[in-house]
């Protein structure tokens, strides 16, 4: 949530902010601002609206000087207005920061500084770091000394990037629970929320740790801890990422070009896993006490690994949404537990923090994460990339589908390393994971005719999806593309609970979408299409079998493929239905509202 840029050296600062602050923009976007500083002053616009309205509005581009920092934001205190979008400053105006976090005690603090004479101009816990360093200041005799007093006095997580005009050279960079990384070029130093937003300019990296915070000039970067202001080392890294693959490349939004790169990215995650994940299944085999943590999307790629594991290498996992965990099964892991985290950001507060407390209670923790150094890998005993590349859309679909097939890949593995599946069973499944991402063309060519049944269904109100099996998880993914993109009431269920309840919502007209794959209850779901039919539903069926033509009202024909490989076509066109639906109904899909790419609060 929130995104941050901060640039020193010999461009102008705001042209490289404002390009940082778009390729950011999926981070947050209900307001944003940029400061910059030239002979000592400090000049700063911001408000609130997306950055393309901003930057004509308020003249971003005209902004002097070649230091600064941009921020664009996902309010948590203080609605989306002028005076609550960052930079925030102090009294004197000499320090102004922006913040992706949450402050917890920041009530109490305010109070504090009220007493002392600071007045506040917004409602938002960020301003009150500024104030708490000015106040620190008075009392220390530099200003890396007060910065670090006062947020050795934060509770909570932040991630900031602060300007002084009382030091022109510098900037500073803080990182405790929520995401920063700094980006080395020839001259000058980038710091930003996420690597695309320098990505044009450096590809040369040091990712920051919790507790850590970053002094930068245009030439040098140092890092330091934030408790003892002790120098820490840091290796630099360099990322394969390219801009392109961070740009949208013809396509008019990045969700509908990361539904069309799937296939590619799921053959960099086969080929990017493929001599490590023997190793990794033979790390974890011995595990009984098996718990996947995730949230949203990877909490349903989570839930097709419970059936992967259970079916393949025999194994019953508990699968928790990550802020269940956290909360419920502290004294039910130890060291005989194994906790996989599944997320794609690495960043996300719940998953992080569930992974945490794993750790603390000696737990093994393997994390599949999409983000190359993000916090998770670094808190995991074991780590296996997804290898999708940048995901910018809101909405995840090919960091989804990678999850996926990394998942089969451990599953197919630890069976065999077990014992619990024939090799014959093994050698075809992995001979058609690597036909899956000619399965996913091949879905993908459904695009047209689910724009047409987009047409046709967007005004409806309601949606439901069903599926058994592995096509669970897929019926619960579906509704979650469809809900947060369109705006639209979706439900995924069990297709056995639909006579539990859910079916007194059927009515005329009500779309059904169904999810047959052949396979053990392609029967009972085809009697629960016609179950839905009795009661007039618009029923949408997605199978390989011809049978399905004659019961539902729309057929979507899928590739033949093994039932446990079906999570992966089978979720395109449910995509594409969500992309169009939301096109149609005017809405941006990579930037639904109230939601951000990364939830780093809980
Ligand atoms: C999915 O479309 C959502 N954007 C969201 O549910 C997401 O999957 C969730 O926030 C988890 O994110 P993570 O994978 O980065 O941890």
């Amino acid at each position: 949530m929130c995104g941050i840029i901060g640039y020193i050296g010999d461009r102008p600062a705001c042209e490289v902010i404002v390009k940082g602050l778009k390729r950011l923009e999926y981070r947050g976007y209900d307001s944003a601002g940029i400061v910059t500083e030239e002979g000592g002053r400090l000049y700063i616009k911001k408000g609130a609206g997306r950055i393309d309205e901003l930057a004509e509005k308020l003249g971003f581009l005209e902004m002097p000087g070649k230091r600064g920092i941009g921020h664009t934001r996902w309010a948590t205190h203080g609605v989306p207005n002028d005076s609550n979008a960052h930079p925030q400053t102090d009294c004197s105006g000499e320090i102004a920061l922006v913040h992706n976090g949450i402050i917890e005690n920041f009530a109490e603090l305010r109070g504090e500084l009220l007493g002392k004479g600071h007045t506040f101009k917004s409602d938002t816990d960020t301003e009150t770091i500024a104030h708490l360093i000015e106040e620190e200041l008075k009392s220390s005799s530099n200003f890396e000394e007060a910065l670090r007093k006062a947020l050795k006095r934060l509770k909570g997580s932040f991630a900031l990037g602060i300007i002084y005009t009382g030091e022109p050279d510098r900037l500073y960079f803080v990182r405790n629970e929520s995401p920063l990384v700094l980006g080395i070029g020839d001259g000058e130093t980038f710091a930003a929320s996420d690597i695309p937003a320098f990505l044009e300019y450096t590809n040369r990296v040091v990712f920051l740790d919790d507790g850590e915070y970053a002094v930068i000039t245009m030439d040098s970067y140092v890092v330091k801890k934030l408790d003892t202001g002790e120098v820490v080392e840091k290796s630099v890294q360099e990322i394969t990422w390219t801009l392109e693959m961070a740009e949208k490349a013809g396509y008019p939004h990045f969700m509908l070009k990361e539904i069309h790169e799937q296939p590619r990215a799921i053959k960099d995650a086969i080929h990017g896993n493929r001599e490590i994940i023997r190793g990794i299944a033979e790390e974890i085999a011995n595990y009984d006490r098996i718990i996947f943590v995730a949230m949203g999307t990877s909490y349903h790629a989570a839930l097709v690994g419970k059936y992967l594991f259970q079916r393949l290498a025999k194994k019953v996992p508990i699968v928790e949404e990550a802020s269940e965990f956290r909360y419920e099964f502290e004294d039910l892991i130890d060291d005989r537990t194994l906790v996989i985290a599944i997320t794609q950001s690495g960043e996300t507060a719940d998953t992080l923090a569930a992974m945490k407390l794993a750790k603390k209670k000696g737990a093994k923790v393997l994390a599949v994460v999409n983000v190359v150094g993000s916090m998770a890998t670094r808190i995991a005993d074991l780590t296996l990339y997804t290898h999708a590349g940048p995901e910018i859309g809101v909405a995840a679909t090919k960091t989804y589908t990678t999850q996926l097939t990394v998942l089969t890949m451990l599953a197919i593995e630890l069976a065999r390393i077990i014992g619990t599946a024939s090799e014959e069973h093994l050698r075809r499944l992995e001979e058609e994971l690597i036909r899956t991402p000619e399965l996913v063309e091949l879905a993908l060519k459904h695009d047209g005719a689910l724009r047409e049944l987009a047409e046709a269904l967007m005004d409806s109100r309601d949606f439901f999806y069903i599926g058994r099996g592995v096509g669970f998880p897929t019926a619960l993914e579906g509704a979650l593309k469809l809900k947060e993109i369109s705006y639209i009431h979706a439900e995924g269920l069990s297709a056995g609970e639909l006579k539990h309840g859910p079916l007194a919502l059927i009515e005329d007209g009500v779309p059904v979408v169904a999810i047959a794959p052949s396979g053990k209850t392609f029967e009972k779901m085809v009697s629960n299409i016609e179950e839905a039919k009795a009661r007039r539903a618009f029923v949408i069926a997605l199978g390989d079998s011809k049978k399905l033509e004659k019961v539902a009202d729309v057929f979507i024909q899928m590739p033949e493929v093994d039932e446990l490989l079906t999570p992966i076509p089978y979720v395109v066109p449910l995509q594409l239905l969500a992309y169009h639906l939301a096109v149609l109904r005017g809405n941006d899909p990579d930037k639904p509202r109230n939601l951000a790419k990364s939830v780093t609060v809980e």
